[in-house]
């Protein structure tokens, strides 16, 4: 019988892409999301990428009733990927109490129900974010968690203390807590992408409506760090090798081969590239010349930051290994579906 997975925030970004390299090794997939940021209409795209319809239930996941129901409907679920929270760290900054309500709620809702239905273990989507600027890059899991830049931040990282928490207090179950470094692509059939909401605040987005000319020019965020050509330098990952680093957290949890109850990974290419090498690389993979000029900094950019990403490479036998063109390619062709479509 097939393995049943939960996956909140399963037809978002990052959990789209996941649910199909989850139904591609074989998984029974079953997606909770409450559509505030997605739309239906991606478990129609899921199942024409992957040739399996997920189950879909739209239910909140601060809706402890309606996420039990969901537990007692599908019985049997083994572990769950929890994606769904709410991202935009400018948004979080304005509305600090939504963003602690909804991402720290969700969280608790599922530890509490976990050990109810027997279900062991939960992937946790963290983020780079928890190491603010690094004092030593590329930045380990070993580092130091600085004191967060927003309320979206501080969630990721409460989050992932409540989860240790409750594994220390006897729970009987097991957690990886995933820090994802800068996804970005979208899968290479055009099927699944990033629908960002108004203004794109990632440099992706804003890079490709820029291109199809949504937007006039791209404003680059400083050139005066202290940084090669002086623009901010992140680690960027493609959404695939993104999407399989959690097929492989999750089987790592049900052959039981975790050598800790919760076990932290950085999932990153180990590269880093500044904003004008990612435009540069961008402009060579589509042939596509961009508009941008230089602006003044963000308020709250790290400088720079990388990942190591040894210990996932070599315990979860992992890596990211799509090169950065085919990346930035697979962005461009998604946006070029979504005008195909008029959605954007
Ligand atoms: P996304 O907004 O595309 O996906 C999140 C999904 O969760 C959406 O479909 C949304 O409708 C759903 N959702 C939100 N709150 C919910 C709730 N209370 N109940 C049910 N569904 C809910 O975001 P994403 O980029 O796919 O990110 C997924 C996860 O990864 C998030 O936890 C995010 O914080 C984390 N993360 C994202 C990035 C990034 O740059 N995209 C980086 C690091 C970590
Ligand atoms: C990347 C670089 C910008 C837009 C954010 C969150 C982080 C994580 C991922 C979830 C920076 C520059 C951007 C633009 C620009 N999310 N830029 N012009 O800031 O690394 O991370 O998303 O956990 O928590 O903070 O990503 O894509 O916004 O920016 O020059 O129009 O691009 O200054 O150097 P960031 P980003």
């Amino acid at each position: 019988m097939k393995e049943k997975i939960l996956v909140t925030g399963g037809t978002g970004y990052i959990g789209s892409h996941t649910v199909v390299e989850l139904q591609n090794a074989g998984y029974d997939v079953v997606i909770v999301d409450n559509l505030s940021n997605s739309s239906a209409d991606v478990v129609d795209n899921i199942e024409a990428v992957s040739g399996i319809r997920p189950a879909f239930e739209k239910i909140d996941c601060l809706d402890y009733a309606g996420l039990e129901g969901v537990f007692a409907k599908y019985q049997g679920i083994k572990a769950i990927i929890h994606f769904a929270a709410s991202k935009a760290v400018g948004e979080s900054v304005q509305k600090p109490l939504l963003y602690y309500r909804n991402n720290i709620g969700s969280l608790i809702n599922l530890l509490e129900l976990m050990p109810k239905y027997g279900v062991e273990g939960i992937v946790f989507s963290s983020s780079c974010t928890v190491y603010g600027q690094p004092d030593v890059l590329p930045v380990t899991e070993k580092a130091p968690i600085k004191k967060a830049e927003s309320p979206y931040g501080n969630t990721k990282q409460i989050n992932e203390e409540i989860i240790q928490d409750t594994v220390a207090s006897g729970s009987p179950i097991s957690a990886i807590l995933l820090r994802y470094f800068n996804p970005i692509g979208a899968h290479p059939t055009a099927l699944l992408g990033e629908l960002p909401n108004g203004v794109p605040q990632n440099l992706v987005p804003y890079i490709v409506q820029t291109a199809i000319g949504i937007r006039e020019k791209l404003s680059i965020f400083g050139n005066d760090y202290n940084t090669p050509d002086g623009t901010c330098i992140r680690d960027y990952i493609n959404v695939v090798d993104l999407a399989k680093a959690h097929v492989v957290a999750i089987a790592r949890i049900l052959e039981k081969k975790q050598k800790a109850k919760v076990e932290v990974f950085n999932i990153g290419t180990g590269r880093g590239l500044s904003v004008l090498e990612l435009v540069q690389a961008f402009e060579k993979s589509t042939g596509v010349k961009l508009n941008y000029q230089i602006a003044p900094r963000r308020a709250g950019d790290i400088e720079k930051v990388w990942a190591d990403p040894s210990l996932a490479n070599n315990e979860l036998g992992w890596k990211a290994d799509t090169p950065i063109e085919d990346t930035l390619l697979s962005a461009w062709k998604w946006q070029l579906h979504l005008r195909e479509k008029g959605i954007q």
